[in-house]
């Protein structure tokens, strides 16, 4: 324990000796440095000094192989981004009336209670950097939401910084999800950036500071280009996990090899899954081979069966029960019309049932990346 304490407790204090204070830092200046923009082609990046402090130099912080400056690219083309409508709650105005009639009954009570516990769960000490993997068979199952909704929920729980890590580079949806305006450095950067003498201050510079809280590192600059490899995902999420308290990783579809090596290498695991029954059967064939790993990969592994359209049939108890079969617990993400609309995640619009489902989420995955080895 007393590890863990001292652990969480240096990171708080170089936090705060960088003008920033606890999981809420100031954000780095996003343009480039002055000397990166006067020579574009190839620099020695180095720590974008935050907006509201004067940086704090500790030593040498220049990486071994100069890597070129990348540009600030726009998440959503903004001729796109001023169609996007407006934001629409994920519960209807009839249910949240009902909600809060409901709120001067008994029930209330023992929401708290739940509440209070799931909470407990989720703000678990750790004794190093949890890294949970989110990854599934087929695309479009709702990995990158899941992955938001993670990220979110971690952040807003925990005292220890929280990083979204984005490890699919096929034009992946998780910085328009985590609400980034602009990507700039990528996972495959930042694998020759990073070296054991920078401390989160520095490393942070690279990163995108999330508006909720927390931080992002997109795969890719949202252009068809060189995907990331296993050599450079091992790279960054090994340096990355002493300055984080957990890492989520949104993860490309199996049996992607980065996303094979993601799920090895994860402290905990999670599938998801849509309610339709190829969605089901592929992945109770995804547990299947998990089961058969040397490490016992499936007792940290969750299931999340998502409904991504109003119309699915598939009976959930049903679909839930195929999955449990295999040995892994089994959670329900309900439809939501707000995140149906895509684009960023709004937390004051998700519905009830939807916040409900990511506290469970993150308290049953914390729950078991805790007793990972
Ligand atoms: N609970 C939900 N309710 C309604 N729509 C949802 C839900 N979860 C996901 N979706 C929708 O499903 C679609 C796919 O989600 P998402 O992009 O998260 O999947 P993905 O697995 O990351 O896809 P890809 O394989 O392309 O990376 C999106 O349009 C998203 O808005
Ligand atoms: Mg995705």
């Amino acid at each position: 324990m007393a590890d863990e304490g001292d652990w969480q407790r240096s990171l708080l204090r170089e936090l705060s000796e960088g003008g920033t204070s606890g999981m809420h830092l100031d954000p780095p200046e996003r343009s480039a440095p002055e000397g990166q923009r006067s020579d574009p082609e190839t620099v020695l990046p180095r720590r974008q000094a935050p907006q509201h402090t004067q940086p704090v130099i500790r030593g040498p912080r220049a990486p071994q192989v100069p890597v070129p400056a990348p540009e600030s690219v726009p998440t959503v083309d903004p001729r796109l981004a001023i169609a996007l409508g407006r934001p629409q709650h994920g519960d209807s105005m009839a249910a949240r009336t009902g909600r809060s009639l409901r709120k001067l009954t008994t029930s209330a009570a023992q929401e708290v209670v739940e509440g209070t516990r799931l909470a407990q769960e989720i703000q678990q000490p750790v004794t190093t950097g949890r890294v949970i993997a989110v990854t599934s068979i087929r695309g479009g199952a709702g990995k990158s939401t899941v992955s938001a909704l993670l990220a979110r929920t971690f952040n807003h729980y925990r005292h220890d910084p929280v990083l979204a890590l984005e490890a699919d580079a096929a034009l992946g949806t998780l910085p328009v999800r985590l609400g980034a305006e602009s990507v700039r450095w990528s996972c495959t950067d930042l694998a020759q950036i990073l070296n054991p003498s920078m401390q989160l201050t520095d490393v942070s510079g690279y990163l995108v500071p999330v508006k909720d809280g927390g931080w992002l590192l997109p795969a890719s600059q949202g252009r068809v280009g060189a995907p990331l490899d296993v050599p450079a995902y091992r790279t960054v999420t090994l340096a990355l996990r002493r300055y984080f308290g957990v890492t989520v990783v949104d993860c490309e579809t199996l049996p992607g090899e980065v996303a094979r090596t993601a799920m090895d290498t994860a402290h905990a695991r999670v599938i998801v899954a849509t309610m339709t029954a190829e969605g089901v059967n592929g992945t109770r064939v995804v547990l299947d081979w998990l089961a058969g790993l040397p490490h016992a990969a499936l007792a940290t592994t969750v299931v999340v069966l998502t409904a991504t359209s109003p119309d699915a049939t598939l009976d959930p108890k049903a679909a839930a029960a195929h999955l449990r079969e295999a040995g892994a617990p089994v959670l329900l993400l309900p439809y939501d019309r707000h995140l149906a609309q895509g684009g960023p995640i709004h937390a004051d619009k998700l519905a009830q049932a939807t916040r409900e489902a990511a506290m469970r989420l993150a308290a049953e995955v914390m729950q078991r990346a805790v007793k990972a080895r």
